[in-house]
């Protein structure tokens, strides 16, 4: 069955390789399973349209706009439930709903079209609003509190680390020079002065991408900590998964993707032994399978939502005897 997608909804938020999530990780239709980014639920619906009646999905975002479209699925379909919070502490928050085990996690890493479309988050430079940029909105830490304080190597690293930049230093150093910033047009001004302008160009074409694209990346990624939530969420999810449980991962960067598939492949792999010692063949099994290769959204889905062009799509199967909880 297609996935349902309602493109009408207000604040809609496309999901991205529905018929391939829907497809990869419903390998039971009677089970357990969290969609650890709810965003609006996209792939929320998708999932629930192949589970079961005596199926169960969970869904798990930590903001609070985010949670409240979640509260409303809730409402409509009983086989579903929001929790808010971060999907690093994912095992805490499904044991408080008396969750121990699942069949399957869903992770949608990034930020959500509501999330980028709404001026007064702060996330895009596309439209005046306040730099905010955190997408828990009881989080301390917002965009602006943390470039108006920090130190100018501290902003070059995170601009490098989380965004590639290469004028990281020079953009830096504006910044430095020119806070307090309260607005996304103000520092995407400051970055589009600070990078000199035959740079922009890539092979004798102007760059369709604004100046401020891998900076504005780079300092959200930062604000809310999203490796550190991408490395740890990987781990507690598969720590989480019953036997035969999958967790699939769609990202849309490669420095993202490069620490799914690094996790992935180890996960797949035996497990390095000492070679002399005898060995217990169970502790020589590798905790997981990978299940088909690393998938990217078709041509079709991509004219439809230029979004999933940098999509990618990896899913690991938790192999039965594997411990590796
Ligand atoms: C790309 S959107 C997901 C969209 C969703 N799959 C859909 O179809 O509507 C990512 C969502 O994950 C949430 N999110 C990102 N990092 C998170 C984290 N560490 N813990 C909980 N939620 C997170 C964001 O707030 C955002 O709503």
């Amino acid at each position: 069955m297609a996935p349902s997608t309602d493109q009408s909804m207000p604040g809609h938020h496309a999901p991205v390789m529905a018929t391939e999530v829907v497809e990869k990780l419903l390998h039971l239709p009677d089970g357990t399973y969290i969609d650890a980014t709810f965003g609006r639920g996209g792939h929320s619906r998708a999932l629930l349209s192949g589970m079961s009646a005596t199926a169960r999905l969970i869904g798990i975002d930590r903001d609070q706009d985010a949670h409240a479209a979640g509260v409303l699925l809730g409402q409509a379909d009983d086989r579903f439930d929001i929790v808010r919070g971060r999907f690093s502490e994912i095992k805490v928050l499904a044991a408080q709903i008396g969750i121990t085990a699942v069949e399957g996690v869903l992770m949608d890493i990034g930020v959500s079209s509501p999330q980028l479309d709404d001026p007064s988050r702060g996330f895009s430079f596309r439209a005046d609003g306040p730099l905010d940029m955190r997408m828990d909105q009881s989080q301390a830490l917002s965009a602006a509190e943390w470039l108006n304080s920090a130190e100018r190597d501290e902003i070059a690293q995170v601009l490098r680390e989380h965004g590639e930049e290469r004028f990281a230093g020079r953009i830096a150093t504006q910044i430095v020079r020119q806070r307090p910033i309260a607005t996304t047009t103000e520092l995407a001004e400051i970055i589009a002065a600070a990078v000199p302008p035959p740079k922009r160009r890539t092979k004798g074409q102007l760059s369709t991408k604004h100046p401020a694209t891998k900076s504005f990346q780079a300092i959200r990624i930062f604000v809310n900590q999203e490796r550190s939530e991408l490395e740890l969420g990987l781990d507690a999810a598969w720590s989480l998964l019953s036997a035969g449980g999958r967790l699939g991962i769609i990202t849309f960067h490669s420095l993202e993707d490069r620490v799914v598939k690094q996790r992935f492949k180890q996960l797949s792999e035996p497990p390095q032994l000492p070679r002399r010692l005898p060995v217990r063949a169970i502790d020589a099994q590798p905790e997981g399978r990978l299940v088909g290769k690393a998938m990217r959204a078709g041509a079709k889905e991509v004219s439809n939502n230029p979004r999933a062009r940098s999509a990618m799509f990896r899913v690991i199967e938790k192999l039965a005897g594997s411990d590796g909880g």
